[in-house]
């Protein structure tokens, strides 16, 4: 039994040739059970037969749908007068049930056009099992109250939440600097150093790191109190 994790990047892996989705440079991921052969997918947006289509060609069943967060580059809806392709279009396709934090469930709904039965609203701990393997949901609020990483064995995908050399932004709607402060350095820190990251944008050289390397190099996890971080986010 093995967890099974593929990263597909918009622009290169799907929504190929789309010039706003090359630009956002989001991470899509599948996870799932690669013996069982089923997985859900984070943050499906902007080409959803393109998704559907890797998912099925590495012979994997689509069981589910996780949200990081409510923000329409990873579940579909408007932004900036573009219309992004998301959670609403898979639903006609595939309709799975799409896993949010209770605190995103509204922002999800507005964004997207989904309805409460649609989505399975989760608390922070719990536990979504694709196939045998246990996924555990990591409530990281700061980017937004709702927003969420997903931890399987060793793997950790951190949507908005911590980048490679950075972290998501707190000054939009619904983000608090404080609450970034507590995800970075109490609850992400806290992780097991090997712990692989997967990042919600490709932002950094790189695609994937590790929470050890992120608390050795990335500025905002080496931030050793609140006073601190209050003046490197601008006295907020
Ligand atoms: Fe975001």
């Amino acid at each position: 039994m093995g967890v099974y994790i593929k990263q597909l990047l918009a622009g290169r892996d799907f929504a190929i040739d789309d010039h706003f989705a090359t630009q956002m440079a989001n991470f899509v991921y599948l996870i799932g059970d690669d013996q069982k052969r089923v997985c859900m997918v984070v943050d499906p947006a902007w080409d959803v037969p393109g998704i559907i289509d890797t998912v099925e060609r590495d012979g994997m069943k689509l069981v589910g749908v996780l949200v990081t967060h409510y923000h329409p580059d990873h579940v579909g809806g408007n932004i900036f007068g573009h219309n992004i392709a998301g959670l609403a279009d898979l639903n006609k396709l595939r309709p799975v049930k799409v896993h949010v934090n209770a605190a995103e469930s509204d922002g999800v709904k507005q964004v997207t056009g989904l309805s409460e039965s649609d989505l399975e609203k989760h608390q922070g701990g719990d536990e979504v099992l694709i196939g045998n393997v246990k996924v555990r949901l990591v409530h990281t609020p700061g980017h937004t109250p709702g927003s969420q990483c997903f931890l399987a064995e060793e793997s950790l995908v951190s949507g908005d939440t911590l980048f490679i050399g950075g972290c998501g932004r707190v000054d939009l709607p619904g983000g608090d600097p404080e609450a970034m402060y507590h995800s970075l350095t109490k609850v992400l820190s806290k992780l097991p150093e090997g712990t692989k990251l997967f990042p919600g944008h490709n932002y950094a050289s790189k695609p994937v790191s590790t929470i050890g390397d992120e608390k050795k190099t990335n500025h905002y996890m080496l931030i050793k109190t609140l006073e601190d971080w209050r003046i490197l986010m601008g006295g907020v």
